[in-house]
């Protein structure tokens, strides 16, 4: 049940791993974009530990409990950094980012409202429930990567 999400999960890894090597810094006042690669770290650490959880059996109602509480005061953290005139590397963002915004707000709305989802099927304390919700988080993810980040 949970493989696709294995797959998913070792792509945004990967990622992770590519801006430890030999990236340009970003040297603009202020570094919108490491200040937004910097939160979008901060929320892989907040949900990527309850996927491993989840895969391996080894589910922790309250571990669940405070990455989710993690995740959602990081998940607005990413978006007011992405403002124009803010497309340079070192980012991975795609133009579409700028061009089309509408798509971009919708994409992170959705992710938003997977979030909230996965805080109540927290609270309800249903594992299944959580797995589920927690894959739609995940979906979330993928979905707004496929346009507007770059692999
Ligand atoms: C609404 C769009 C959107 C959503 C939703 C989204 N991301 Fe991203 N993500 C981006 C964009 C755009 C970038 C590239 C930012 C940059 O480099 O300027 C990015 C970058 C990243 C990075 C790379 C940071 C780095 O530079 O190393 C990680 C990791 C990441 N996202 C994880 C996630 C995870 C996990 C989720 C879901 C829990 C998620 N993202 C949800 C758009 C999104």
């Amino acid at each position: 049940m949970f493989q696709p999400l294995r797959t998913g999960l070792v792509i945004l890894s990967a990622a992770t791993l590519l801006t430890a090597c030999g990236e340009p810094e970003d040297t603009r006042p202020g570094q919108p974009v490491k200040q937004r690669q910097t939160a979008f770290k901060d929320i892989i650490k907040s949900f990527e530990p309850m996927g491993v959880m989840l895969r391996k059996g080894t589910y922790d109602a309250e571990r669940v409990e405070k990455f989710t509480a993690e995740l959602i005061a990081r998940r607005d953290l990413p978006w007011g950094h992405f403002g124009p005139d803010t497309n340079y590397p070192p980012t991975k963002a795609t133009p579409e980012v700028w061009s089309k915004p509408a798509e971009f707000e919708q994409e992170k709305q959705a992710f938003i409202a997977a979030t909230d989802k996965l805080q109540a099927a927290v609270q309800s304390k249903d594992k299944a429930q959580v797995g589920t919700a927690y894959e739609a988080v995940h979906d979330s993810c993928k979905s707004c990567h496929k346009q507007f980040k770059a692999r």
